[in-house]
């Protein structure tokens, strides 16, 4: 039983209240403010949520101070090394990790649902060439509400399940036939005899005049990047599928929103804008002149890949992908790379540099991930949606988690009011 309280006292009105401080298995305390509004009659002030707990959750835990990420428990470190995207898909959707047989199970059902509707292929011929793949995908995946609307009774757990493994079985399809018909090329139906991510890549690269064979050191590649992007707790995209799935909306359109919010260049967006950003610096000769336009509020240039709201030390993934690059690169025989030396400079400078340690700005996820997109040929616009395709199993796994509570409610969040007070209206003929 909860006894720890923390105490607020009103001067004005003189109540007290002793609010209940609730403890998760490991993180801060928090102040349970359910009672502020009807003892002292006021609300909390908290823009962009840096300090409030949004929900309860059992899925993802972050340590921003120590630069910590566990899935269900268990380090972000020791899945990358010894798991599967399949597997860790599994472990954050159900809670554990899987036996063979369930493993096995997952994939096969995963697998059983990756080919789209026919009609739903149609919708790419409505967008221009160069549509933007996170427009098309977000489109895309809102309408998938209109395929499976009466077949979706959230309430119903085997109906959430089925939508699940849609979901995340689809997805890859839904990015492939972007990229295709930004290419001008014919689709590529999925094949179930491949992996999650092999398949993937068939999808994208194949073509029909001639065999492709998936290269496994791209494959394995994804994989790990799709293992290090699969959930990251109650960030801005996760927020705004638990938010829009609240209202009891259909779950496709909460992946929608997902899809939309994450696009930003500071959240998801991030990736493709640090690309662009390395080939604008050019070269280490520049990174001075960058470097002071970071750190000058008067430019909105941001060093991009940089910066998290809760990491505050090292973010664990990137230390991950940093690594990474250099293998994949040296296995595709691309070790060479000068957008990867310009990275690798430009991290080593900042880190010295004092506006960035005294804001405790490191490389996160998205620093070095683009560059190993850009080495297995994935356009630098799919970037953003190779992060969503991953990112699907961590919505999904939060939308399971807030729809199976009895307790949900709509979330809705209130305001500090400061426009003009009550005023009559004014006819037309009588305003200056
Ligand atoms: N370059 C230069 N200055 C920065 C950067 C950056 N990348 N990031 C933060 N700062 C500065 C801010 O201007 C602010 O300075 P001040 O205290 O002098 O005003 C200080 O550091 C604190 O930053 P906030 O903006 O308050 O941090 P916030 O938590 O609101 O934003 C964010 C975090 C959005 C990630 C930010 O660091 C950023 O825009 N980074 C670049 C974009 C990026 O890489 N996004 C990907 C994030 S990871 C993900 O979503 C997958």
């Amino acid at each position: 039983m909860n006894t720890k309280t923390f105490e607020l006292s009103n001067p004005a009105t003189g109540v007290k209240t002793g609010l209940p401080v609730r403890s998760g298995t490991i993180g801060p305390d928090v102040i349970d403010i359910g009672s502020i509004t009807k003892d002292h009659g006021v609300f909390t002030f908290d823009p962009a949520f840096g300090v409030t707990a949004s929900c309860e959750s059992k899925i993802t835990y972050i340590d921003g101070d120590k630069g910590i990420l566990l899935y269900r428990g268990y380090p972000v470190e020791q899945l990358a090394a010894k798991s599967s995207f399949m597997e860790v898909a599994y472990l954050l959707l159900h809670g554990e990790l899987p036996n063979e047989s369930q493993l096995q199970g997952f994939v096969t059902s995963i697998s059983r649902h990756t080919m789209i509707n026919e009609s739903l292929l149609r919708f790419f011929n409505g967008f221009h060439h160069n549509a933007h793949p996170m427009a098309m995908v977000s489109a895309v995946v809102g309408s998938m509400s209109a395929f499976y609307h009466d077949s979706m009774d959230i309430n119903n757990p085997r109906h959430r399940e089925i939508f699940s493994h849609r979901i995340i079985a689809k997805i890859p399809t839904i990015a492939a036939a972007a990229h295709k018909h930004a290419q001008g090329q014919p689709f590529i139906y999925p094949r179930n005899d491949l992996d999650y991510c092999s398949n993937m890549l068939n999808m994208f690269f194949a073509v029909p005049c001639e065999p492709y064979r998936v290269d496994p050191v791209a494959a394995q590649a994804l994989d790990l990047l799709f293992i290090l992007h699969a959930d990251h707790e109650q960030n801005a995209s996760t927020s705004t599928v638990r938010l829009a799935g609240s209202t009891g909306a259909n779950p496709y359109s909460a992946i929608s929103a997902g899809v939309s919010a994450l696009w930003g260049p500071a959240h998801g967006g991030a990736n493709e804008a640090v690309l662009s950003m390395l080939e604008q610096i050019g070269s280490v000769d520049n990174i001075p002149k960058y470097l002071a336009m970071a750190k000058d509020k008067n430019s909105h240039f941001k060093l991009m890949g940089f910066g998290h709201r809760v990491y505050k030390n090292f973010d664990p993934r990137a230390k991950i992908i940093r690594e990474m690059c250099y293998k994949v690169l040296e296995k595709l025989g691309r070790a060479d790379n000068p957008l990867f030396e310009l990275a690798l400079r430009l991290e080593e400078i900042a880190l010295k540099d004092e506006y960035f340690v005294a804001r405790k700005l490191y490389p996160n996820v998205d620093f070095y991930s683009g560059i190993i997109y850009s080495a297995l040929n994935i356009p630098r616009s799919m970037f953003t949606v190779m992060f969503a395709i991953a990112r699907t199993v961590g919505w999904v796994s939060h939308w399971l988690e807030m729809i199976g509570d009895p307790s949900m409610r709509i979330g809705r969040p209130r305001q500090l009011y400061t426009g003009p007070t009550l005023r009559d209206y004014t006819a037309i003929d009588k305003r200056g």
